[in-house]
C-alpha cells in the first residue's frame, strides 16, 4: 500500500470511530494537513448527522466549508466530543510532533478544548524516540534570533522555516537533531522561552488514541 492508502485507510477509521457518537448537535474539531483533509473527505459524507466543526487552520477551514459543512469559531464552543488530526511523529506513549504544516499552535488550542483526541496516521509515523523529525517551533518575528539562540543551549539545531508565516503572522523555527526522551520536560522548556508561541510537542496533552495505518491493517494505540 501507498502512504496515502495508509492515510485514506486510518481516515476511514477515524470516521468508523467517532460514528456511533455522533449527534446532531455536536461540533467536532478537525486537524490540518494530507490525513487529515481525507478525514475532511469522508467526513463529508456524514454531514447531516453532526452540526459542524472547529478548524486549526485556514486551510482546513476552507475545506470543511467546500464540502457544505459549517466551520465555527472556537469562542463560542465551550466543548469538542473529538479533535481529529495527524501527526508527523508519535511514541508509544501517543506524545506527539505535530506542526509539519505549521498549525501547531492552533492545533494545540483545539487539542486542548477536545475531550478525546484520536490521532491519524501511517505506520511511518511511530518511533521509539520523538526528535528525528525536526520539532517546529512557532515564534513571534522579531524574538527569532534570540530564541534560535535557547534552542542551541537546549541541544538543539533550528533551522528558520524560509518563506512560512503561519495562520497566526508568526514565523517556525524546525528544530534539528534532538533525542527527545522526556517530552513533557523540553515541551515546558522550549515553551518558557520569551518569544515561542509554543511547540510541537504534544506531550502534556498527548493523544488519546492512535489509529495507525499498517500493510496488515489499522491499528489502534491507546
Ligand atoms: C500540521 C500537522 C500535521 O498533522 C502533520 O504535519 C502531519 O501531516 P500529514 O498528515 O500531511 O502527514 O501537524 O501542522
Amino acid at each position: 500500500m501507498t502512504q496515502d492508502e495508509l492515510k485514506q485507510a486510518v481516515a476511514k477509521a477515524a470516521l468508523d470511530y467517532i460514528l456511533p457518537h455522533l449527534e446532531s448537535d455536536m461540533i467536532l474539531g478537525i486537524g490540518t494537513g494530507s490525513t487529515a483533509n481525507f478525514f475532511i473527505d469522508a467526513l463529508a459524507e456524514v454531514k447531516t448527522r453532526f452540526d459542524g466543526a472547529v478548524a486549526s487552520s485556514e486551510a482546513s477551514a476552507e475545506r470543511l466549508k467546500k464540502h457544505g459543512i459549517p466551520v465555527y469559531d472556537l469562542n463560542s464552543v465551550s466543548e469538542l466530543r473529538f479533535y481529529i488530526d495527524g501527526a508527523d511523529e508519535s511514541d508509544a506513549r501517543l506524545n506527539l510532533i505535530k506542526g509539519g504544516g505549521a498549525a501547531l499552535t492552533r492545533e494545540k488550542i483545539v487539542a486542548a478544548v477536545s475531550r478525546e483526541f484520536v490521532c491519524i496516521a501511517d505506520e511511518s509515523k511511530l518511533v521509539d524516540v520523538l526528535g528525528n523529525f525536526p520539532l517546529p517551533v512557532e515564534v513571534i518575528p522579531m524574538a527569532r534570533s534570540h530564541v534560535a539562540r535557547e534552542l542551541v543551549k537546549l541541544g538543539g539545531d533550528p533551522a528558520y522555516r524560509e518563506d512560512v508565516v503561519t495562520d497566526n503572522g508568526n514565523v517556525i523555527l524546525d528544530v534539528w537533531n534532538m533525542s527527545i526522551t522526556n517530552p513533557v520536560e523540553m515541551e515546558t522548556k522550549i515553551n518558557q522561552i520569551t518569544g515561542v508561541v509554543t511547540n510541537g510537542l504534544f506531550a502534556s496533552r498527548p493523544a488519546d488514541v492512535l489509529l495507525l495505518g499498517t500493510a496488515e491493517g489499522v491499528k489502534t494505540l491507546k
